[in-house]
């Protein structure tokens, strides 16, 4: 067995923890995608009344706070993301009084709802659109983005995003996908109308948003061209990408503008979450939150962590460099899945023990942990023909050979991450009745799948669901301080950190690598509260971690 010895001392690198914290900074988020979550009608789609189904298994596990991604109406091109009324709902998923419903039930059991605001763009099946086409550009019809010839501007997805209409003779500007054209929120009138659909879901009850690529929401006014750039391949920590800089087109300062004016009508409504979506590095992405004091978005994802590497430098140093821009009042959101990209356990392949320790860390580190549905039990990635692909960006990326996308860390068909998801091991794992599901149901599920684990007391579901549970339970875990332990003083590969809130104090040791490990522990530091394995053990002031092994411990 291979050991090593270490001391531990603390370095304090973030602040003292903030009496008075908005109910958003300590929460955990679970991110469901309505039609791949359970369908109770039987057309092989996800739905609400799935969703009220499955309340109960979401509560149990600890969750606090659901993000659903959009069930408005919407031709569905991009599943969603491409809305014609944001104040309805799509009949696939069911109806406004389903809505309503998913919203009460979710309170009944003490918990929050988020919905998935997509403010930047609309579908161009939206009457808003329809109407900016059919008046032409006389006619004084300038909801969207318009212009008579093509400045250089690329899109998010490569390509230039100037869409030319026909029936108006000119072209709108389209951040994203072709569809989906941007609103253009220089005029009041569309701001005033989407701040009215907003204040329709906070009216219901929504206790916030989450807001689709809220980075680009204003664009140059004067529409100049963006510079060129080297980048070919925009990434977590700048969007700049297929061979320009995005000076132009993504973070403008009216768009942090706009995130204190959105914070402004939320607040009519009292305490309600704003988590953006946006990119660029640290310090660009917590403009949004505001400068110094904690008032634009209240939220905003870190997705650096999308690419994380498997090691407990790289992880000492995320949160080093997180604590540094995101010290109190402000406060980190840690992604590492979504509806967008490769889920976390890939990166790892699909090992569960590893699993383990990266759910430990997004639940123990200073920040809001934001889960997507089925990383709990470990489900993997399916594999799916790109020509199969329903996904848009899989359509818009099929001429590439597949192999480049592997070769670079990335899934270009979202198809793959957002197969249903596993309830048990009977006809397309419990998902839903129909012979024919939306997309395939990932040809694992009988080995992985929420029942099963419910049932096996070393599965990755019931580790999870400890996690969350102490982490409700403690308020050191919840909104405690952090202080690493310098990593000099550790054996190599291994990583701690103490959370503090009060008298509250846990410390938390994972072990990243495959060796044996041995710590020692600060004088009282000896009592286990939680370990990955029955493996890790306390003799006096000595921790032995296993392979791959974590603790958390409180003072004796
Ligand atoms: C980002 C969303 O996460 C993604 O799923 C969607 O396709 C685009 N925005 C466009 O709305």
């Amino acid at each position: 067995m291979k050991k090593s010895l270490a001391a531990i001392s603390f370095v304090f690198i973030t602040f003292h923890t903030i009496a008075q914290m908005p109910w958003y900074h300590h929460t955990t988020i679970y991110q469901i995608y309505p039609r791949s979550f359970y369908d109770s009608n039987g057309d092989g789609i996800g739905d609400i009344q799935g969703i009220i189904q499955k309340l109960d298994h979401v509560k149990e596990m600890g969750y606090e706070t659901i993000w659903c991604s959009p069930f408005f109406k919407s031709p569905q091109q991009d599943f969603g993301y491409d809305i014609s009324d944001y104040c309805d709902i799509a009949p696939e998923y069911g109806t406004m009084a389903d809505a309503q419903q998913l919203i009460d039930e979710v309170h009944k059991r003490g918990m929050k709802i988020v919905f998935d605001m997509v403010m930047n763009h609309t579908s161009v099946e939206h009457p808003w659109f329809k109407k900016d086409v059919a008046k032409g550009k006389d006619g004084n019809a300038d909801f969207y983005i318009w212009a008579d010839k093509p400045n250089n501007w690329k899109s998010m997805t490569g390509g230039s995003g100037w869409q030319y209409s026909k029936e108006r003779g000119q072209y709108f500007w389209a951040s994203f996908l072709p569809f989906q054209p941007d609103l253009n929120y220089r005029n009041p009138e569309v701001k005033k109308l989407m701040l009215d659909n907003v204040r329709f879901w906070l009216r219901r009850g929504v206790d916030g948003f989450r807001l689709d690529i809220f980075n680009v929401i204003y664009k140059d006014a004067a529409l100049r061209d963006n510079p060129f750039s080297w980048k070919a391949v925009p990434d977590e920590k700048n969007p700049d990408g297929f061979f320009q800089k995005f000076k132009y087109t993504i973070n403008q300062p009216e768009s942090m503008q706009f995130a204190k004016e959105l914070r402004a009508v939320c607040e009519e409504f009292g305490d309600r979450m704003l988590l953006g979506e946006v990119s660029g590095d640290r310090k660009t992405i917590r403009k949004f939150s505001g400068d110094e004091k904690n008032d634009g978005l209240g939220l905003v994802f870190n997705f650096e962590m999308l690419r994380y590497k498997f090691k407990a430098s790289y992880f000492h140093k995320l949160v080093e460099n997180i604590e540094k821009d995101f010290p109190n009042p402000f406060m980190p959101v840690y992604v590492f899945s979504n509806h967008d990209r490769r889920r976390s356990i890939k990166r790892v392949k699909d090992d569960m023990q590893k699993a383990k320790l990266l759910h430990l860390f997004q639940l123990t580190v200073r920040g809001v942990p934001c889960m997507y549905y089925g990383e709990e039990i470990g489900m993997t990635d399916a594999r799916i023909k790109f020509k199969n692909g329903l996904d848009p960006i899989a359509q818009k990326m099929r001429k590439y050979p597949r192999f480049i996308f592997d070769w670079a860390g990335e899934t270009p068909n979202r198809d793959e991450l957002r197969t249903p998801m596993q309830w048990n091991a009977n006809t397309n794992a419990g998902f839903s009745t129909n012979a024919k599901t939306w997309l395939p149901v990932n040809n694992n599920y009988t080995t992985i799948n929420v029942e099963k684990e419910k049932g096996d007391e070393t599965s990755l579901l019931q580790f999870v669901q400890r996690v969350l549970k102490l982490r409700n339970d403690m308020g050191a875990l919840k909104n405690g301080d952090i202080e690493f332990v310098e990593r000099g003083k550790l054996p190599k590969n291994v990583l701690a950190y103490k959370r503090k809130a009060g008298n509250s104090e846990i410390l938390v040791v994972m072990n990243f690598s495959k060796s044996e490990k041995s710590v020692q522990l600060p004088d009282n530091f000896s009592n286990v509260l939680l370990s990955v394995s029955p493996a890790e053990k306390v003799t006096g002031n000595k921790l032995h971690l296993s392979s791959l092994g974590a603790v958390i411990l409180s003072r004796q």
